[in-house]
């Protein structure tokens, strides 16, 4: 095996090996939904699917699995929002939006990273830039948003990189939402 094979298999296995861990902690009422949506191959590669989040409370979040990885749909509260809000971009250690919603690359603004229209709600891959682990929710981490237990990264509430190895804020998937707050994605 190739040092960059060795590489792969272990990024995959720390995916894998944490994927359970990061499902469970976000509590026994989603799990249902989570297992009914990652039960086989075919599932997992569809290429788009629909949620319907009209339910998802404020201070809340729903994981679904689009792509054999898991999403976070965050309900986030008034003081969420603000906390995002309240940062300086520029101090920030990824500065860009990561969002391939919108062209180019756009500053890591809240405004630029919540969905549009909606902008309580921040939908994200829930996969750790720093070597593929789930992060924790629920106000995990020195900065109220998620949190990396692998080797600790710490997210805000935009779900940006604030502390920790990890490189980049976490990924925004492709995303629309239509009447009735039906999120697609893909
Ligand atoms: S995989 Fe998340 S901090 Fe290393």
């Amino acid at each position: 095996m190739t040092e960059l094979q060795t590489e792969q298999h272990r990024r995959d296995f720390l995916y894998y090996a944490t994927a359970g861990a990061g499902a469970v902690a976000t509590g026994s009422a989603v799990w249902p939904l989570i297992n009914q949506m990652n039960p086989s191959a075919d599932v997992r590669a569809l290429s788009s699917i629909r949620v319907d989040i009209s339910d998802v409370e404020p201070g809340t979040q729903l994981t679904v699995s689009w792509r054999g990885k898991p999403v976070f749909i965050r309900h986030r509260n008034e003081e969420e929002i603000a906390q995002a809000r309240s940062e300086d971009v520029s101090s920030l250690p990824d500065a860009v939006a990561r969002n391939p919603n919108i062209p180019g690359e756009d500053p890591a603004t809240d405004e630029n990273r919540a969905l549009p229209g909606h902008e309580n709600f921040l939908v994200m891959i829930g996969v750790c830039t720093h070597l593929g682990c789930v992060p924790l929710g629920d106000g995990a981490g020195d900065f109220g948003g998620w949190f990396c237990p692998c080797h600790g990264s710490h997210y805000d509430t935009a779900g940006r990189i604030r502390k920790g190895p990890a490189p980049e804020n976490l990924h925004i998937p492709t995303l629309s939402v239509s009447e009735g707050m039906i999120l697609t994605l893909g």
